[in-house]
């Protein structure tokens, strides 16, 4: 430290008069609007600390915060913004409700929140019978398929949805049933037989000429009623089409039989008291869009 130069040759900024071995300390102080900056930022964090929440403590055998003068809290935004996005949505489920279900499939944007809500809504109340993706299984109708017992337009799965099918608790419910014909002995076990061998002969499944057309004759006289002369069918009267190899309850010669024999009778709810109306609509358009609709 021989001498004290206030000023570096050089650069020309102060030194502090620290010297080693000929090297000088300069003196360059922080830039005026950094510091302020700095300080505002202090004062900031300050104002900051008493007006929001922001200390965490430990009391009482809980974590806690300071809460802030104005109380600020994120959760009353959060529930704030999911008011918001339900009353948006009522907006459209009101819509739907008060839209007649051929209107709303030429409106895309309310068909967009009716099949996802009908989805939803098939999950809750109809995969447990109908299997998840409505495969059905044994007594349990496909809904993907385009084979339908009681009819595949939008109204017809209305109103299946809503009345149910040979439901107790609703008086519009479809109803007809195939006899038992065995039970109430309106037919021998010989011409249930044969009339069994006819059924598969529809589908090209007979092993035994003879016998079916014995059958023809027997289901001319007591099945064309509801299944038809063709018997093709008849979804007014939730009869199957029995020439198509698509089986309700089973197409082999035991499960065919046992049909006849003691009929069956599947039950499906009325969902017309326990669903909204809305959501009926939803589920009849999600059926629908499943492929098979009409
Ligand atoms: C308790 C079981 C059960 C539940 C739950 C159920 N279904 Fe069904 N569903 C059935 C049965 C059984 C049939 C066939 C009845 C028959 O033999 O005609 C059927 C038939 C149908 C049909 C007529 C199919 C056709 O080929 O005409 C539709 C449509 C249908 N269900 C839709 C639904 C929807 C939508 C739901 C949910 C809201 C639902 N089902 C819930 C048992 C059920
Ligand atoms: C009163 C109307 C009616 C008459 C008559 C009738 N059926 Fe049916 N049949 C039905 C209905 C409805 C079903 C649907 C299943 C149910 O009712 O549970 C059905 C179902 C069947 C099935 C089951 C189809 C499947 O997919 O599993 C067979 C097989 C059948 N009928 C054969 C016959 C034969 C054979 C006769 C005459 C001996 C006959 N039916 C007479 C109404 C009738």
């Amino acid at each position: 430290m021989s001498d004290h130069p206030l000023k570096d040759d050089v650069s020309g900024t102060d030194t502090t008069g620290h010297e080693w071995d000929g090297i000088r300390e300069l003196n360059t102080p922080l830039p005026k609007w950094w510091l302020y900056t700095f300080y505002a930022c202090i004062a900031w964090a300050a104002v900051y600390w008493v007006v929001m929440p922001a200390w965490p403590y430990f009391w009482d055998g809980a974590w806690r915060h300071t809460t802030g003068a104005v109380g600020y809290t994120q959760r009353d935004s959060v529930s704030g913004e999911l008011q918001a996005i339900a009353e948006g949505r009522a907006g459209t489920v009101q819509q739907i409700a008060a839209t007649p279900i051929e209107e709303i499939v030429k409106n895309d944007s309310l068909m967009e929140v009716a099949l996802a809500s009908g989805k939803a809504a098939f999950g809750d109340n109809c995969a447990p019978c109908h299997g998840s993706g409505a495969q059905g299984s044994k007594g349990f109708p496909n809904l993907n398929d385009d084979d339908w017992l009681w009819g595949g337009t939008l109204a017809d799965i209305q109103t299946t949805v809503t009345h149910g099918i040979r439901w107790d608790g609703d008086d519009d419910t479809r109803q007809n049933m195939m006899p038992r014909f065995l039970d109430d002995a309106m037919l021998k076990s010989a011409e249930i037989d044969d009339a069994a061998e006819y059924v598969l002969s529809l589908s090209g499944h007979s092993a035994d000429g003879a016998s079916g057309l014995r059958g023809a004759e027997v289901f001319a006289k007591n099945c064309v009623a509801c299944h038809g002369a063709d018997a093709k069918g008849n979804r007014s009267l939730g009869a199957p089409d029995l020439t198509d190899a698509i089986w309700l309850y089973g197409g082999d010669k035991k499960a065919i039989v046992e049909t006849v024999s003691h009929g069956r009778g599947g039950v499906m709810p009325a969902w017309g008291g326990r669903l909204q109306p809305g959501t009926i609509k939803e589920l009849a358009l999600y059926v629908h869009s499943l492929g098979g609709g009409k």
